[in-house]
């Protein structure tokens, strides 16, 4: 894979998602055969993470251990010379001296590029402000298909905040390579999805429609839900209307829907009623964070099983 910098879901074409999912199985294999192996064992991984997470780190972190290599990292900016002033790029550029490959996940939108651009090393973009999250776009189409066979021929629902949230943004960028697909952003108006990214679904051939209300949903198949992007809210009174209205109980899941996911944290979008229904599918999703995740960290450093 010519892949060497991830930074937006835009380079996961279909043919290169074609063999991140191939490589991701043969993972799913060697967790369940040899837990671990040495795959990596000559290599570091450097984790920056300046920004809260908790399934990203881990299953970074699982799958670095699990192909055998160290882990250097840093998280929270408070313990770091960023708290000196310290530019990204400089800190980057020297970074990317202590390790074979990094995994960042950075507080503004475009910093990922920005750290991509100063590192000697394979980098990948685990989160960049309310802008990307292409780890999370393959988790999230690796999951699809193994739940229900196929990407295309699909009406997808995206909910709650599809304006903030970066789950949301590089999932349609990925989904959108597929034939045949409706999407429907459900928010509150001041929550709408980016008018560049519909722009793109739509020249993609993507049937779009937005509404206001869970109870519009229009037969969707897959139902993608992301907690209201609290901390990137500029105003916090506006938060706070909406917290509690957006939430999907099991008396509003409309018939169509054959799969509802989530990247997690779960905050208020979904009822815990509806964990039980066969068709929640996040905590299935989030298991495959560490195959997706292995695949990455090895085929970046070019190494194959
Ligand atoms: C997402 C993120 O960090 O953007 N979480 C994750 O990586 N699984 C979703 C979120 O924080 O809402």
């Amino acid at each position: 894979m010519a892949l060497e910098k991830l930074t937006s879901a835009r380079q996961l074409t279909l043919p290169v998602l074609e063999e991140i999912f191939h490589v991701a199985e043969q993972m799913r294999q060697v967790c369940q055969k040899h837990g671990r192996i040495t795959l990596l064992s000559d290599k570091m991984i450097g984790l920056v993470f300046l920004e809260p997470s908790s399934r990203t780190l881990l299953s970074f972190q699982s799958a670095a251990q699990r192909l055998g290599a160290g882990i250097v990292f840093i998280q929270g900016v408070g313990s770091t010379s960023f708290e000196k002033g310290e530019s990204l790029s400089d800190a980057i550029r020297v970074f990317s001296g202590y390790c074979d490959l990094i995994v960042a996940r950075l507080p503004k939108s475009g910093d990922a590029q920005i750290a991509a651009d100063a590192s000697d090393v394979p980098f990948i973009n685990a989160g960049d402000g309310g802008n990307e999250h292409p780890t999370q776009s393959l988790v999230d189409t690796f999951t699809i298909r193994e739940e229900l066979g196929t990407l295309s021929h699909l009406n997808y629902a995206f909910g709650f905040d599809p304006l903030q949230s970066r789950s949301i943004h590089s999932l349609c960028m990925v989904l959108s390579q597929f034939e045949d697909l409706g999407f429907e952003f459900v928010s509150p108006p001041e929550l709408r999805a980016p008018k560049s990214l519909i722009q793109q679904c739509q020249e993609r051939g993507v049937r779009v429609r937005e509404s206001d209300r869970i109870a519009d949903l229009h037969s969707p198949d897959v139902i993608y839900l992301n907690r209201l992007q609290e901390e990137r809210f500029p105003d916090r009174a506006l938060f706070e209307k909406y917290r509690y209205e957006y939430r999907l109980t099991p008396e509003q899941i409309p018939t169509s829907a054959r799969l509802i996911l989530d990247p997690l944290p779960r905050v208020d979008e979904i009822a815990l009623e509806v964990d039980a229904l066969p068709i929640a599918g996040y905590f299935r999703q989030a298991r495959n964070g560490v195959y997706i995740r292995m695949a990455l960290l090895s085929m970046l450093l070019g190494r194959s099983l």
